[in-house]
């Protein structure tokens, strides 16, 4: 996640959700480029003509070289289905794109949603269970080692669940402010000390004035 340096990861009217520098870039393509797989929520894939994917031929050759498909898997999470059928995403076509929803989407989401993606799987009633779910990622599709990119909805759901081992960030130097601006874990939270998910720096380099800290799941 890239994040200003008041802890924001787009502005409070989401206009301006992409603000790293060409470095940050060419960060997430490393990152991508060690993963079998790289996840984000609907809304992060609805605002912006993203694709998720490895990008250009050193990354593909990079990951070829260290025993993974050339193409990462992609995984959309959407519980109602609000996932935008004709988003970007779906018209390249270089990898499987999988979808995972809940029991609250209509017949006629799963229907557009499965008439798209190569596969639409349900992980819950109401909420994604994602241990299950990245349990049957790892059964079903070979998943091993998976990226997410968040929104802070998507990346809440999954601290809480206890499933978030290392986080990479890139904290730009700038401020947006604003109550409203999303932050890198945005939905329900910790609500004690106790519940907080502690994590330890690793590393913290700093690339012409941007951070890119590295925290291992304590
Ligand atoms: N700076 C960065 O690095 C960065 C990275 C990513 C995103 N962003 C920005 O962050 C903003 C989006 O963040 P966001 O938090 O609003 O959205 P988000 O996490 O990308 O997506 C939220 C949607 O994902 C689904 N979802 C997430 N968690 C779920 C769960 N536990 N169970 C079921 N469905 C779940 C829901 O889809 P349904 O509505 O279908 O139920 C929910 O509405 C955008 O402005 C984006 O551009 C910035």
């Amino acid at each position: 996640m890239a994040m200003t340096a008041d802890g924001k990861i787009a502005t409070a009217n989401r206009a301006v959700s992409t603000f790293g520098s060409k470095r940050d870039h060419e960060h997430l393509l490393e990152l991508r480029a060690s993963a079998d797989a790289v996840m984000a929520g609907a809304a992060t894939v609805n605002a912006a003509p993203i694709n998720l994917g490895p990008g250009p031929l050193k990354f593909r050759r990079r990951r070829l070289k260290t025993g993974l498909a050339e193409y990462n898997l992609r995984v959309i999470v959407s519980g109602s289905g609000s996932l935008n059928p004709d988003a970007e995403i779906f018209r390249k076509k270089f990898s499987p794109i999988i979808v995972l929803t809940t029991q609250r989407i209509s017949g006629k989401k799963l229907k557009q949603l499965r008439a798209v993606a190569n596969e639409v799987k349900i992980c819950g009633k109401t909420e994604i269970n994602f241990r299950a779910a990245l349990r049957w990622l790892q059964t079903r599709w070979n998943m091993r080692r998976l990226l997410c990119e968040g929104g802070g909805e998507l990346n809440d759901s999954l601290f809480r669940a206890g499933l978030v081992d290392e986080i990479h960030l890139t904290i730009c130097p700038k401020i947006f402010g604003g109550r409203e601006a999303p932050t890198i874990a945005d939905d329900l939270g910790a609500e004690s000390l106790s519940q907080a998910v502690k994590f330890r720096c690793t590393s913290a380099r700093n690339i012409n004035g941007e951070l890119f800290p590295v925290w291992i799941r304590a």
